[in-house]
């Protein structure tokens, strides 16, 4: 029997997002899409450093998404894939991750660049991306590697421009 598990949000992300159909689908295709997280002042002193790097993850609750699907069609394809095989948000646990850049922190309010998440966002985690960590040179892509540059540019973007 799996246990409940309840997450308590640390905070709320604005953007300029309000409409899931126009919102880019990664933090790649939303450079210069500004937005900010207010964290709750009783985790102010957790920020304490955070200034110190480049990019962040952001962790949070996909509180639009719809009912949660197995299989899935990407955004970037129009053949179905098993949910836990992409970014969808329609998952069984509705957790969204987003790499941003950290443009400066003004107290418990952090102000990032490429967003790719709707406006009144609960927030759940911040950490810091490490590349030291987290970069990984040599990569297999899957399905992925079937969408072209040209054709993720285009449906990555959903009509943003860009910067
Ligand atoms: C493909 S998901 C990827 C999000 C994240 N970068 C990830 O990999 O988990 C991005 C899309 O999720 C949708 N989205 C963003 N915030 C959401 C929210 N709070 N609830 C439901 N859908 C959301 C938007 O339509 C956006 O285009």
């Amino acid at each position: 029997m799996s246990k409940i598990v309840v997450f308590r949000p640390i905070g709320i992300i604005s953007s300029k997002h309000t409409g899931t159909g126009k919102t880019p689908i990664q933090p790649a295709y939303a450079e210069g899409c500004l937005g900010r997280a207010e964290v709750f002042p009783e985790f102010t002193e957790g920020l304490q450093d955070l200034d110190g790097f480049s990019h962040i993850y952001l962790i949070y609750h996909f509180h639009w998404a719809g009912p949660a699907r197995l299989l899935v069609k990407p955004f970037l394809q129009d053949i179905e894939r098993g949910v836990f095989a992409t970014r969808s948000p329609l998952r069984p646990n509705t957790i969204g991750l987003s790499i941003v850049k950290l443009l400066r922190r003004e107290g418990n309010v952090l102000h990032f660049d490429g967003v790719d998440i709707l406006n009144g966002t609960p927030l759940l985690d911040i950490k810091p991306y490490l590349a030291r960590f987290d970069r990984i040179e040599t990569t297999r892509n899957g399905w992925m590697d079937e969408v072209d540059e040209e054709t993720a540019q285009r449906r990555g973007r959903r009509g943003y421009k860009g910067k």
